[in-house]
């Protein structure tokens, strides 16, 4: 595997003295040139279909830190949008979006063949992207879990508990197995066409998997999951897929090998010890680093990223946070990060 990317060779399972390195949301609010970008922008989905202001917030952690991945920026909201739901943001506040709860809601959606003409500007950064991002750098495309979307869909907004999208699984199961079927479907098409512009690796979030319990992990996270890995790696065998079922706890256990991925991304809840012996012996794992820390740094950041290092120091790792960086997070403690990954 000589002469590959460090973060490819990862994913392909070769264990490596120092893991590859990128962070969650490392474009973001907490990077000065980051917040003045958006403003040339004018809002977050300005900056999100502006192709060559999204490219350029991709690479200005790539420039400021030389992190081994890029990830493309985007967000998981713009499938609804392209489904034809209405979204916008609120400062301070975040998403909000047209709901659905009726069959009424769901036939005003377009079909998943109509997403494109929407999301034609994201497959753009792509392509300047695959272009521009220096030769070691790696390009990440990304889609949310029909799961984490659909509760979005549903609720019309975040929820501490998901509790809408529960009502309407229980209540209407038939609708809610037929969003969840149209999100898959677009999601399929929508990675798809972003390895054709030139994403080296793709990551599915499913941010809210662990309020899916028993049965309803297995059916709403997990097989999505692994239909969405299956039609991909058909059409393009070889891109490695990443999957972050997170706060999936024990049931981190056993989820790459029934879903096909290459990587499993683990939240700061799981302790890494544990993983290694139990989600790390089937393939490579990514993580996981509290973002607090990006906000408190010190000794507390060094001693715990060591001690990340150490667990999966036997086996394939990327070096990651938990979940993604906040807003109110110090630059420098970012760096203090890498040097402490890549020095010792
Ligand atoms: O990681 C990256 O740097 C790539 C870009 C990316 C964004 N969102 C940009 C973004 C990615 C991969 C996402 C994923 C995403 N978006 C998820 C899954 C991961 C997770 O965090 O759990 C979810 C649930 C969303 C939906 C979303 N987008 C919410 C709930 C919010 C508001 C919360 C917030 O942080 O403000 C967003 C907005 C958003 N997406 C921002 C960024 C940089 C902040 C917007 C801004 O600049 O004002």
């Amino acid at each position: 595997m000589a002469g590959q990317k460090k973060l490819l060779r990862a994913l392909a399972g070769e264990k490596q003295d120092v893991p590859p390195i990128w962070m969650m949301r490392q474009a973001g609010r907490y990077l000065p040139e980051y917040r003045a970008t958006r403003a040339q922008a004018g809002d977050f989905l300005s900056l999100c279909y502006n192709s060559e202001l999204a490219a350029e917030v991709t690479l200005q952690p790539i420039r400021r830190y030389g992190f081994d991945a890029a990830i493309l920026f985007a967000d998981i909201l713009l499938i609804p949008q392209s489904l034809g739901a209405d979204l916008w943001f609120v400062t301070g506040e975040g998403p909000r979006l047209s709901t659905i709860t009726t069959e009424a809601d769901f036939a005003k959606l377009g079909p998943a063949s109509d997403i494109h003409e929407t999301l034609n500007p994201i497959y753009e950064t792509v392509r300047i992207l695959s272009r521009e991002l220096p030769p070691e750098t790696t390009l990440i495309g990304f889609a949310g879990a029909p799961w984490t979307v659909a509760t979005y869909m549903i609720a019309g907004r975040g929820t501490p508990d998901q509790g809408p999208a529960h009502a309407l699984r229980e209540e209407n199961t038939a609708l809610f197995e037929a969003l969840l079927a149209r999100i898959t479907e677009a999601t399929i098409d929508y990675l798809s066409k972003q390895i054709e512009a030139g994403a080296e690796v793709v990551k599915i979030f499913d941010s809210w998997a662990g309020s899916l319990k028993g049965e309803a992990f297995q059916k709403y996270a997990l097989e999505p999951c692994r239909q969405i890995t299956a039609a991909l790696k058909e059409r393009h065998p070889g891109i490695p897929v990443i999957g972050f079922p997170r706060e999936a706890g024990e049931k981190y256990v056993g989820f790459a090998k029934a879903t096909g991925v290459d990587c499993v991304a683990l939240d700061n809840s799981v302790d890494p010890v544990w993983a290694a012996a139990n989600v790390q012996v089937d393939g490579c794992v990514q993580g996981n680093l509290a973002s607090r820390h990006m906000v408190t740094g010190g000794q507390e950041l060094v001693d715990d990223t060591r001690r990340i290092v150490e667990a999966f120091r036997n086996g394939p790792h990327i070096f990651n946070l938990g979940h993604g960086i906040t807003p109110d997070a110090n630059p420098d403690n970012v760096q203090l990060m890498i040097d402490t990954v890549r020095n010792g």
